[in-house]
C-alpha cells in the first residue's frame, strides 16, 4: 500500500508540473477517481483497528483536501495562461484602417425607430426621452397604479436594492414614464413621442429582459378619441405601406387611460404566410387610451381643462412584422450573418417623403 506522505509528495509535484488542463484532469483522476491512488487508500481503512483508522483517516483527508485545493489552484492557473496565450494571438490593433471589403449595416431595431420618428415627426411630435433607472412614482404611481395596485404585478419588474432613504428604484418597465415627466416639465398643448428600453424580468421566444416601446402622448384642450384613432390609423398605414389599412379599437384596460383601447389591424394568414393589410383577419398591435383624469392631476394638469390620449407599442413586434423576422431574440443575438440578412445601408436615413424602407 502507497506510504501517505510519499502520495502526498508525488501528487503535489505533478500537480505543479502539469503542462495542460487535460494532464491536470488525468492527475485528479490517476488521485481521487474511483480508482484513484487516494481512494484506494481510503477503502484500506476499513480493514484497521479504530485508533489506527482514527489517525490514518485524519491524515489522509488532509492530503485529499491539500490535493484537491492544489488542483483547483493550478487550473485557475491554467487557464490564465490559456487566456493570457489566446488573448495575444487575437490581439486587433482598432487604429489601422479598415480592411476594404468591410461593411457596416443599421441594424432593424435602429432602422424602425428611426422609421416611426420620422412619421411622427411629420404630423409635429417631438422625441422626448427619460431615464431608463426610474423611481416608483414616474414608473407607477403617477400613472394611476396606486401601491399595492395588482396591474403592478403584471409588469415582472426588476428592482434595485433598496436606497438609505427606503425608496426602491426600478428600471422602467415602460416608456410611459416619459408622459409623466414631460407633463410635469411641460405646459400643454403637449405632442411628443418617447422612443426607448424597456425592461422585464421574462425571456422565451416572445419576451427578452430588455426590449423597446415607442410612447406617445397628445395633450390640449379639444383632442378627442377620433384624433387618436385618425393619428393612429395615419401612423399604421405610412410604417406599413399599406393604403386604406383596415383597423378595429378593441376596449382594454390600462391604469392610465379611461376608455383604454387595444388596436387591431388587418391582415391574412392565407398559407401560413402573413400581410399586413385587408385579408379579413385581425392582428394585435398596440395599446392606447384616453389620458385618465387622475394622471392628468398627478402631473398639475386640471382635468377640467386638459386632455388627450397616449399610446404605448412595442419596437421589436412592429419591426418583425414589417420585415419578416420570425424570433425576437435574434435581434440580440449580434449574429454577423443575420445582421448582413436584416440590416439596412448605412446612409439611407428613413424619410416619409424619400420612402422609410427602401
Ligand atoms: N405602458 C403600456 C405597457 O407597457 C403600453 C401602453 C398602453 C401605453 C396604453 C400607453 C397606453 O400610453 O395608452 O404595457
Amino acid at each position: 500500500m502507497d506510504n501517505v506522505e510519499d502520495l502526498r509528495g508525488d501528487l503535489l509535484d505533478a500537480v505543479a508540473k502539469a503542462e495542460d488542463l487535460e494532464a491536470l484532469d488525468a492527475i485528479r483522476v490517476s488521485a481521487l477517481g474511483k480508482k484513484g491512488r487516494i481512494t484506494g487508500l481510503m477503502k484500506g481503512l476499513g480493514g484497521m483497528d479504530p485508533e489506527a483508522r482514527k489517525a490514518a483517516g485524519q491524515a489522509l483527508n488532509a492530503v485529499k483536501d491539500e490535493v484537491a485545493q492544489a488542483l483547483d489552484a493550478r487550473k485557475a492557473d491554467l487557464a490564465a495562461q490559456a487566456l493570457e496565450a489566446r488573448l495575444v494571438t487575437e490581439r486587433v490593433d482598432v487604429t489601422l484602417p479598415s480592411p476594404g471589403e468591410t461593411s457596416g449595416a443599421i441594424h432593424p431595431i435602429t432602422q424602425t425607430w428611426e422609421e416611426v420618428v420620422a412619421i411622427f415627426a411629420q404630423m409635429g411630435f417631438l422625441v422626448a426621452e427619460g431615464p431608463e433607472i426610474e423611481d416608483d412614482f414616474h414608473n407607477f404611481t403617477a400613472l394611476n397604479f396606486p401601491p399595492g395596485h395588482p396591474a403592478r404585478e403584471m409588469h415582472d419588474t426588476f428592482f434595485l436594492p433598496t436606497r438609505e432613504d427606503g425608496t426602491r428604484h426600478v428600471l422602467r418597465t415602460h416608456t410611459s414614464p416619459v408622459q409623466i415627466r414631460t407633463m410635469v416639465k411641460e405646459k400643454p398643448p403637449i405632442r411628443i413621442l418617447a422612443p426607448g428600453r424597456t425592461y422585464r424580468c421574462d425571456s422565451d421566444m416572445t419576451h427578452t429582459p430588455m426590449f423597446h416601446q415607442f410612447e406617445g402622448l397628445v395633450i390640449d384642450k379639444t383632442t378627442h378619441f377620433g384624433h387618436l384613432k385618425g393619428c393612429l390609423q395615419e401612423f399604421m398605414e405610412a410604417y406599413f405601406e399599406v393604403k386604406n389599412l383596415p383597423v378595429r379599437f378593441r376596449p382594454s384596460f390600462f391604469p392610465f387611460t379611461e376608455p383604454s383601447a387595444e388596436m387591431d389591424i388587418g391582415c391574412s394568414r392565407k398559407g401560413g404566410e402573413l400581410k399586413i393589410g385587408a385579408g379579413g383577419d385581425w392582428l394585435e398591435i398596440l395599446g392606447c387610451g384616453m389620458v385618465h383624469p387622475n394622471v392628468l392631476k398627478a402631473c398639475g394638469l386640471d382635468p377640467e381643462e386638459y386632455q388627450g390620449f397616449a399610446f404605448g407599442m412595442g419596437l421589436e413586434r412592429i419591426a418583425m412584422l414589417k420585415y419578416g423576422i420570425p424570433d425576437l431574440r435574434t435581434f440580440f443575438d449580434s449574429d454577423l450573418r443575420w445582421l448582413r440578412h436584416y440590416g439596412f445601408a448605412a446612409l439611407d436615413l428613413p424619410t416619409v417623403h424619400g420612402g422609410l424602407s427602401r
